[in-house]
């Protein structure tokens, strides 16, 4: 299994800083946003990473090296422009062979161990797997309807949610994956998106999922930035003084 991270893309949302910085190295609270999705895989016990990086990528890379500080052994791979997550993805398809993949966005923040719902994946026999959480307003996301044990459709940014179940930045597939992002077309805003990839699997019936107990945040705009760093402080047991 290998583990992906995704971090490409411009962070436009988290300008000015990005016009000058990739937005993977700004900091939540005390460390760069980058290091809490490789910590993520490397708790869930997934070491053999590649990281995907785009503009300002050699800050990445300074950042994290070969990735032995954070007990992995890093491969990067480079993506021009904004043209997708699934883009990205596929970005790191020579690296990866017709190994199953971990992938993970690198300004999603996790509290709980990914291990259980990893090993979930490594049991199944092929598909996919997708983490669910719910949160309060899902509009900003992927939201999932679910029946039974069973995804019937993932919509990406609903004006009007069918649930509240918003697909987190954390996906697992199987190595047909590359076959069904070269099959995608650019969506309305330009991007091959994850979320055609997930309704893929779903459309087979092959897309697995778990529901997250712990909080889970984005880290991609200003205030869900602002909320990851405050989350990072209050598990190193900050206090804030008045
Ligand atoms: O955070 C979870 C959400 O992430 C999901 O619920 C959505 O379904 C998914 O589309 C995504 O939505 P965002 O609009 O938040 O994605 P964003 O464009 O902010 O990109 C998130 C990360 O993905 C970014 O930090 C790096 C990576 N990425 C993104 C793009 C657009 C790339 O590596 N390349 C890209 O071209």
């Amino acid at each position: 299994m290998k583990g992906v991270v995704l971090a490409g893309g411009l962070g436009t949302r988290l300008g000015p800083m990005t016009q000058v910085a990739n937005k993977h190295v700004l900091d939540l609270y005390d460390e760069p946003m980058i290091h809490f999705p490789v910590r993520t895989l490397a708790r869930a016990g997934v070491t053999e990473l590649v990281v995907v990086v785009g503009r300002y990528g050699e800050q990445v890379q300074a950042v994290l090296g070969d990735g032995s500080a954070l007990g992995v052994a890093i491969e990067y791979a480079h993506q021009e422009g904004e043209a997708g997550i699934a883009d990205a993805l596929a970005r790191a398809r020579p690296h990866v062979g017709d190994d199953r993949i971990v992938a993970i966005l690198g300004d999603n923040l996790y509290q709980d161990d990914l291990r259980p719902f990893v090993e979930a994946f490594r049991a199944q026999e092929h598909g996919a797997r997708i983490l669910l959480k719910q949160v309060e307003d899902a509009r900003r996301f992927g939201v999932a309807t679910v029946d039974g044990d069973r995804i019937t459709g993932i919509e990406e940014k609903p004006a009007e949610p069918k649930s509240d179940l918003a697909v987190t930045g954390c996906y697992m597939y199987d190595a047909r994956v590359f076959e069904i992002v070269d099959g995608l077309e650019p969506s309305a805003r330009g991007e091959l998106e994850i979320t055609d990839v997930n309704n893929d699997y779903v459309a087979r019936g092959e897309m697995a999922f778990d529901v997250l107990p712990g909080w889970w945040t984005d880290a991609g705009t200003h205030a869900s930035k602002l909320k990851a760093s405050i989350l990072v402080a209050l598990t190193k047991g900050v206090t804030f003084h008045a």
